[in-house]
């Protein structure tokens, strides 16, 4: 049955319902699509459905730890918000609303470098830690200027993102004319109109918005803010190498969390470049289709990594037992990407609000159900996981 309000939304499905018919196609398909065939987008997902628990029944738990520390900061809750591009898009508080939400559920919000709100607004929005991502687009003086200004508002850690080369290829984005959308110029739009004229309370709210932003935080001297039509442009032009990591580490003194790691080889480049933490991410399945679903590679990472820095994971989490399971295999804290897009495309800081929510019940449940009475006594004894996986040990 469809879910036709927000109240009556129970999980995280349903929320991804709801974002599907408050926006447009082309803002939809932005935020559930992915790279080509979408295999590795399918199997983040699928691939939880491959660990199974071990509970220890008949064991009293009258209350549950859902709190942990990374990085040595504390959360609330064993999941951050991870870096969402063009978040204003999906509405008009987007990166904001975001932050805010995930501050007042104690936990902590990663801001992506593609956002339309600046960087101060949405560090005063949340009460908690946030964290910056960063792609070099626009090179290293714009970073430069963009790692300085997150220092100064108060930022915690930056998040270095090493699994976007160029921009994978997305082919709703092409069919749904996402660049001719964004180009501004009405005959190429022309096309694509009608789709986006069938919702019309998003488009009020985007047009009361002030239209497509530019990126707020990447500045470009001579040019101010960059547009977001030359995004894709940009990102070609901005590959990041591991030499990045050495002069990121003299401008940016807190710690530096790299995201997008698979293999135990890049596990340990990370390490042996000063990172505090890694993410083992495949961007969601967004960049190279064929991938290691992630949940399969974090095994191997966290076999090579053996305890020096901290691994948190992204990928597929859409319930509360996914979050679990990724803990006892060993992740300090994963990160939600789509689960709480959806419920900000849906209807902003509430179904943002609602998504952690949904996740918060859901891991706590999960943990009395198993008998575990915190997050820190998760480990790998209660899954059980292919043996497979485990290549990288040793
Ligand atoms: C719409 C969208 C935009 C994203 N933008 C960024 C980004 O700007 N920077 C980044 O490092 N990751 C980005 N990601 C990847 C997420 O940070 C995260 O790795 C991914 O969403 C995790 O998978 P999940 O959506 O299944 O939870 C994006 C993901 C989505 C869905």
């Amino acid at each position: 049955m469809p879910v036709t309000s927000f109240s009556r939304a129970v999980n995280i499905a349903d929320l991804r319902e709801l974002a599907q018919q408050r926006v447009p196609r082309a803002v939809f398909d932005y935020l559930d699509g992915g790279g080509e065939d979408e295999v590795s987008l399918r199997e983040n997902c699928r691939v939880f459905q491959d660990v199974t628990f071990r509970p220890r029944h008949a064991v009293s738990i009258s209350s549950c730890g859902l709190q942990t520390s990374v990085l040595g900061m504390k959360f609330d809750l064993p999941f951050l918000l991870a870096p969402v591009g063009y978040s204003r898009l999906m509405h008009p508080e987007g990166e904001c609303a975001a932050a805010r939400a995930a501050g007042e559920a104690g936990t902590g919000y990663i801001l992506s470098t593609i956002s339309g709100h600046k960087m101060e607004d949405v560090k005063a929005a949340s009460r908690g830690k946030v964290w910056y991502q960063l792609y070099l687009m626009g090179g290293r003086e714009v970073a430069e200027a963009a790692v300085e200004r997150a220092k100064n508002a108060g930022f915690s850690a930056l998040v270095l993102t090493i699994d976007t080369p160029v921009a994978g290829i997305r082919e709703r984005d092409l069919r749904n004319g996402v660049s001719e959308l964004l180009s501004g110029k009405l005959a190429a739009m022309l096309p694509y109109l009608p789709e986006i004229l069938a919702h019309p309370g998003w488009l009020a709210s985007f047009l009361r918005d002030g239209g497509v932003p530019k990126l707020a935080n990447v500045v470009v001297p001579g040019s101010g803010p960059l547009p977001m039509v030359d995004v894709s442009a940009s990102l070609a032009n901005a590959a990041v190498t591991w030499s990045d990591m050495r002069w990121l580490r003299e401008i940016w003194t807190g710690p530096i969390v790299v995201k997008g790691v698979l293999t135990a080889d890049d596990a340990r480049h990370a390490m042996d470049e000063g990172a505090s933490a890694v993410v083992v991410s495949n961007h969601g399945g967004r960049q190279l289709d064929g991938l290691s679903a992630t949940l399969r590679a974090l095994p191997e990472v966290v076999a090579a990594v053996n305890g020096r820095i901290e691994v948190l994971m992204d990928g597929g989490i859409r319930r509360g037992t996914d979050v679990v399971k990724a803990i006892c295999m060993g992740a300090r804290a994963v990160l939600a990407g789509r689960a709480y897009a959806y419920g900000l495309a849906a209807a902003g800081r509430p179904g943002v609000a609602k998504a952690i929510q949904i996740l918060r019940t859901d891991v706590e449940r999960t943990l009395k159900l198993i008998g575990c009475a915190s997050i820190s006594s998760l480990d790998p004894s209660y899954v059980d996981f292919p043996h497979l996986w485990c290549r990288g040990k040793g």
